[in-house]
């Protein structure tokens, strides 16, 4: 199944909704330190979480750590900056899928590390600025999991 990777998500209850965003879809979740919050936090834990819903997580110190863990898998950005719609892609059981922090989005180098056919962007109206962190992943994940028809979904 697919993996979504958050780089250093700073706030909890987007980090909280997207951890039951990914037990609801059989998604393996992968956060990049710094994170804005302990894995503790109150307001994680209000999100209502059962313990086996973290219990698929990752954490790794950096991205180094963690882009290398990926290197050989089908990497995506997504990025209000991205080129190519998140639509028009063929996703496959080993698409992971790269976050940027709520306020800041990815930084550029990192974003630029990617080529423009694996930088992805979910459509807005022009004056829109960005979705919400969660929303936009739940947009991309559903859309990937639709292509794979629902997999082990009811
Ligand atoms: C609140 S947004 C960050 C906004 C930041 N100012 C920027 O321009 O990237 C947090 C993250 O949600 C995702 N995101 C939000 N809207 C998006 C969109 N329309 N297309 C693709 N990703 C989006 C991206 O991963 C982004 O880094």
């Amino acid at each position: 199944m697919f993996d979504v990777i958050l780089y250093q998500p700073e706030i909890p209850p987007n980090t909280g909704n997207i951890i039951r965003l990914c037990a609801n879809t059989g998604v393996r979740l992968h956060l990049v330190k710094p994170l804005g919050f302990s894995m503790d936090d109150k307001q994680l834990v209000r999100a209502g979480l059962d313990y086996h819903e973290f219990a698929t997580i990752s954490i790794y110190d950096d991205w180094a750590e963690c882009g290398e863990r990926f290197k050989d898998r089908h990497l995506f950005a997504v990025s209000t900056r991205g080129t190519r719609r998140y639509d028009q892609v063929a996703y496959t059981r080993d698409t992971v899928f790269l976050f940027g922090p709520e306020t800041r989005g990815l930084p550029p180098t990192l974003l630029e590390s990617f080529s423009e056919d694996r930088r992805i962007r979910v459509p807005m109206r022009p004056e829109s600025r960005s979705l919400n962190l969660s929303n936009a992943v739940a947009v991309v994940v559903y859309e990937a999991w639709r292509q794979i028809g629902f997999e082990q979904g009811v």
